[in-house]
């Protein structure tokens, strides 16, 4: 069964506030600050932005001149995202399918996909959606699941396949193959990176070709 707008849209109420506190904590905010390096005056993307929990980060760091449009395909992931944003000159809430989107051409200077990626039903369409959006030179930062096919990994994905729908298509390779290279953060000091080698996350970062 395809994992539709009624499943996201149902997840909008407290298993989202549960997760949002794991994600707005002070060191995930410094992950995105240091990884996806946001600047005064950047148009950033927060694809799959669900209920806007790193928008307050987000549009803090592009400032005033900046801008930093949000988009996802849950109308009720958007209206709280939108209820979240209604004071700010410099956020855009917009319900769209990041599969299909149409969003203007090398335009973004940065793209946060936070764990939205894999949520979809097609991950090489998103990708490219990400890719066309950026300018060249522009930066992702992809905090997303990674499930080995083997061991622990393989038992968690049967499970992740079964209860949230997840395709199984790995976001990391994905990546890599449209943007020719991506890096993995790590490091200590950071909780939710600092995880064991079986670790069903991954941090991701990559950048659009400067001479495409
Ligand atoms: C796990 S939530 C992550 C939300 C947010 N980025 C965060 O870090 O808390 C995944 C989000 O992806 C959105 N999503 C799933 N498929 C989508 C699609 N095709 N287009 C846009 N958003 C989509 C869901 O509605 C949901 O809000």
């Amino acid at each position: 069964m395809p994992r539709d707008l009624s499943y996201w849209n149902r997840y909008s109420g407290l298993p989202m506030t549960v997760a949002e506190k794991v994600l707005v904590r002070q060191d995930f905010r410094d992950l995105i600050l240091t990884s996806l390096a946001p600047r005064p005056g950047d148009r950033v993307l927060d694809l799959g932005c669900g209920t806007g929990p790193h928008l307050p980060v987000l549009r803090g760091a592009v400032g005033a001149d900046g801008h930093v449009l949000a988009v996802d395909y849950s109308p009720k992931m958007v209206a709280k995202a939108a209820l979240r944003a209604r004071a700010w000159d410099n956020v855009e809430v917009r319900q769209a399918d990041a599969t299909a989107v149409e969003l203007e051409p090398d335009s973004y200077d940065a793209v946060l996909a936070s764990f939205s990626i894999s949520a979809t039903q097609d991950v090489p369409a998103v990708v490219d959606t990400v890719h066309r959006a950026l300018r060249p030179g522009g930066r992702l930062f992809a905090p997303d699941v990674r499930l080995p096919s083997r061991g622990v990994g393989r038992v968690l994905g049967l499970v992740y396949r079964g209860v949230a729908r997840w395709t199984g298509v790995d976001v990391l390779d994905t990546v890599r193959a449209r943007f020719g290279s991506a890096d993995v953060v790590t490091g200590k000091g950071v909780p939710i990176v600092d995880l064991p080698a079986f670790a069903p996350v991954v941090m991701i970062t990559a950048v659009k070709d400067p001479a495409t």
